[in-house]
């Protein structure tokens, strides 16, 4: 057997063994980080769902804590679902959905038992009000989950939103109460939807279009918009739409070009993540992004290394400054596991160059590239078809059919051996689409593991960035064994990969190339890759526990 597990994370959130799905109630209180998250304590496959709870100092180590809930009441007895903290008069408090003795989604409220205690170990769920929320009229009880953190009104009554399916169409339930306790459902939704199915995890909060700081929740006044996040089950995906609240009529209206459609609204991240989660970081005043990223290998795989899921390494999101994208970085503190680093500057990569970075070990690393294009001659066009999938586009690039601008980019987690016969590309293309140019991102996963029952999709987005100015591209990607998260263009265009390479399990090393396949040559203006240290991860420590 294998002493070490090649899967296992070194810099990711993961608990020390069994499932982790939705991160839960993130906050910054007293000192300390905490973070929440879906857990079933028995076994590493979905179910007997309860709240996991993780504190730490730094947002990079972490300490595992017990449970903050699990299943002991009428209204939760069946699961502890996922919701949100609110700060009420400097206290955090937890809303979340229960799967109640009828099986039906219910939402409660749940309490410090010690509000001075920074670890906050103990949460009460008093039953004089549990369940707040139950689902009435035509609330699907099966479909009536996951509360946001809420938010205070100039009116002086609590909001928060709930993410129903009503006899199919998805609503954003928004609900209000003057003591955070009592709660009444609003006649209309903060929002709908006709087209997409349930909405789950819905998110929703203020971002300023004149800074990168993030905002307490119940600002609603300068210069900002608002951001309602949500995951689809349909497509297991996270999407963002950013707009107005009309507090007065308690309604989110999207910014012009909004329409109905689901395949037009912009994807919080293009692998594979969902359920994502922020909060306001009060300490640095920042908004801090968690999002679930499920395992992609089989549940035969998941059962004999005894764990799934990890979070992404956390991201600080904001508004670009055009008002329409968010924007996600990994946090500033992830510069503390960084070691020994490797640069190139001004690097020819002529086509059909493949150049090995060489001098760290890359299956724990941070890389950060700036393509440069001498001209944007010779860009191949495309069909608009493509627009709403550029997945498709990407599955049809392979390595024999030389392109304009592009393929270029990394591969990653190589196997050392003549042929790079495992490998995990991310590359652009460039493309030009009537008069603009657009660029393609594409994540190739078929050749990334020899191992069977591996899910090995395409990915594919367009950059929203324009290149027709500077022409430069870049792209940072974090490595960590079986996770790669990419961010484009500074963070506009993200997509996170499971990736689990076989090589590893004979003691390979991987490797790390950049490579060029179009017929244009490309300049590396900066290259810079850091070799990661080794997080500590919610290794049990009963002294810190006992403190
Ligand atoms: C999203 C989700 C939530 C639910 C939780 C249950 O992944 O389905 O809607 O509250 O997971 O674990």
């Amino acid at each position: 057997g294998n002493e070490i597990d090649p899967d296992r994370t070194a810099f990711h959130f993961q608990p020390s063994k069994n499932w982790l799905n939705d991160p839960n109630g993130p906050m910054y209180y007293k000192g300390l980080y905490h973070l929440f998250y879906q857990y079933n304590p028995v076994g590493p496959l979905w179910g007997n769902i309860t709240w996991g709870h993780s504190v730490s100092t730094d947002l990079v180590n972490w300490e595992a804590l017990d449970l903050a809930l699990d299943r002991t009441d009428p209204f939760d007895i069946n699961g502890c679902w996922s919701g949100s903290v609110t700060f009420v008069s400097g206290e955090p408090v937890i809303l979340y959905t229960g799967i109640d003795d009828k099986h039906r989604n219910v939402q409660n409220i749940a309490f410090p038992k010690n509000g001075s205690d920074p670890l906050l170990r103990q949460w009460v769920k008093p039953s004089d009000y549990n369940p707040i929320m139950v689902p009435r009229g035509d609330i699907d009880p099966d479909n009536f989950r996951d509360p946001s953190t809420g938010w205070f009104g100039q009116d002086g009554y609590w909001r928060t939103v709930v993410g129903a399916n009503m006899k199919g169409r998805a609503e954003i339930l928004l609900y209000k109460s003057q003591n955070f306790t009592n709660w009444t459902k609003n006649e209309f939704p903060l929002h709908e939807s006709l087209s997409s199915g349930m909405w789950e995890c819905p998110d929703f909060f203020p971002v300023s279009l004149s800074s990168r700081d993030g905002l307490d929740p119940s600002v609603n006044t300068g210069n900002i918009k608002h951001v309602l996040k949500f995951g689809l089950m349909k497509t297991l995906r996270d999407y963002y739409l950013v707009g107005t609240y009309d507090e007065k009529k308690d309604v989110f209206i999207p910014d012009e070009g909004y329409e109905d459609d689901y395949r037009t609204w912009p994807i919080l991240d293009y692998g594979h993540i969902y359920a994502s989660k922020s909060f306001f970081d009060g300490k640095k005043n920042r908004r801090i992004l968690w999002s679930w990223v499920n395992e992609s290998d089989s549940e035969a795989d998941d059962i004999k290394k005894g764990w799934s899921g990890i979070q992404t390494f956390p991201r600080a999101i904001w508004l670009d400054a055009d008002g329409k994208q968010l924007i996600q970085w990994p946090i500033e503190e992830i510069k503390s596991l960084r070691k020994g680093q490797v640069q190139l500057r001004d690097f020819e990569l002529q086509s059909g160059a493949r150049h090995e970075i060489t001098g760290i070990s890359t299956s724990q690393a941070d890389v950060d590239v700036e393509f440069e294009l001498p001209s944007l001659e010779g860009a191949e066009s495309f069909d608009d078809s493509f627009l709403l999938d550029p997945s498709k586009l990407c599955d049809e690039i392979t390595p024999s059919d030389k392109g304009g601008i592009g393929p270029f980019g990394l591969l990653v987690l190589t196997s050392d051996v003549e042929g790079l016969e495992e490998h995990t590309g991310i590359f652009f293309k460039v493309y030009k689409n009537s008069d603009k140019y657009m660029v393609l991102m594409c994540s190739h996963l078929r050749s990334s593991s020899r191992r069977e029952g591996v899910y090995k999709p395409t990915f594919g987005a367009f950059v929203g960035v324009d290149i027709s100015k500077d022409k430069r591209i870049s792209l940072r990607t974090l490595i960590d064994h079986s996770v790669v998260e990419n961010f484009a263009a500074g963070g506009r265009t993200c997509m996170t990969l499971r990736v689990y390479p076989k090589h590893v399990l004979t003691g390979q090393t991987s490797g790390l190339y950049v490579f060029n396949l179009g017929s244009l040559d490309v300049n590396i203006k900066e290259l810079n890759a850091w070799e990661m240290a080794r997080a500590r991860v919610n290794i049990r420590n009963d002294d810190f526990i006992s403190k």
